[in-house]
């Protein structure tokens, strides 16, 4: 069984691509089969936060019916699979969301965990990924636009049938305290399932193309993120990101005893 969480936000840059990236790469290194799509068609750049140095077929051409979803499918950290959007205006053009449902049709039999990165705002390209979810999480930043903009999403989402599973708050500063955490969680009415701290090691391994969590395993934002990521999976968290990552033994007798 697949479960398909949708990470939106409403407002732009509150690190839904970031959230996307790490905590796939967190399941996948948790030994959980875990799929990443950029649904961020227009300004796509989950591949590039990925790493990904090529990608002639992306979400674009699978979305416009000309490639399959496996022709899309790039590996990342730990066996991750990434499904990429594509960079070019003519593919954004091409590319019907409506199609989504049968994307994630084909990947049911592939992946646990499927995680799909959405564009900011409340256009018709957000509306599907919130419809097609099992949960859509809300990336929030602690400021009051932020968290204006998550409820707009929310009542969206409930709006269309859709259900919002909880609130992942980014860039927790230290000012942030149970008080005004319970706020938002009022705010919302939905609650916060975990916090993640500003951490400067964010930004410096986007710079290198590559998640936090594997290029400094060790800092703040990289434990939030396994913890997260063990909450999801419903294993216990492990501080040492070296001894996550199952056998292949492990993972093969998981694999068959999903199929049974
Ligand atoms: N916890 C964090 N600490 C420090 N910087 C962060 C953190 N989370 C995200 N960032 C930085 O914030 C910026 C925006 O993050 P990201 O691209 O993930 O947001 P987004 O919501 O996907 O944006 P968009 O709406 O444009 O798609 C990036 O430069 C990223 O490195
Ligand atoms: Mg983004």
């Amino acid at each position: 069984m697949i479960r398909a969480y949708t990470i939106t936000s409403g407002k732009g840059g509150t690190g839904k691509t970031t959230v996307t990236a790490n905590l796939g790469t967190a399941l996948a290194q948790y030994g959980r089969e875990t799929c990443i799509i950029d649904t961020d068609m227009g300004m796509a750049n989950l591949g590039l936060v990925m790493g990904l140095a090529e990608t002639p077929v992306t979400l674009h051409e699978v979305l416009a019916g000309k490639a399959r979803v496996q022709d899309a499918t790039y590996e990342g950290p730990y066996g991750l699979k990434i499904v990429p959007s594509g960079l070019s205006l003519k593919g954004f053009r091409d590319a019907d969301p409506k199609r989504l449902k049968d994307v994630m049709h084909d990947l049911t039999d592939r992946c646990e965990f499927l995680l799909l990165d959405t564009p900011a705002g409340i256009g018709s390209d957000v509306v599907m990924p919130l419809t097609v979810a099992d949960e859509v999480i809300l990336v929030v930043n602690p400021e009051i636009s932020s968290l204006v903009d998550a409820l707009k999403i929310k009542i969206l989402t409930e709006m269309i049938g859709g259900t919002v599973g909880g609130v992942i708050l980014n860039r927790a500063t230290l000012e942030g305290n149970d008080t005004s955490w319970r706020k938002i969680e009022k705010t919302l009415g939905v609650p916060i399932i975990d916090t993640i701290p500003e951490d400067a090691h964010v930004r410096r391994a986007a710079a290198a193309r590559t998640p936090v969590s594997v290029k400094f395993p060790g800092s703040e934002s990289s434990k939030a993120f396994r913890r997260i990521a063990a909450t999801m999976a419903d294993i216990p968290a492990r501080e040492d990101p070296e001894t996550v990552q199952e056998g292949f033994i492990e993972r093969f007798a998981r694999a068959l005893f999903r199929r049974e």
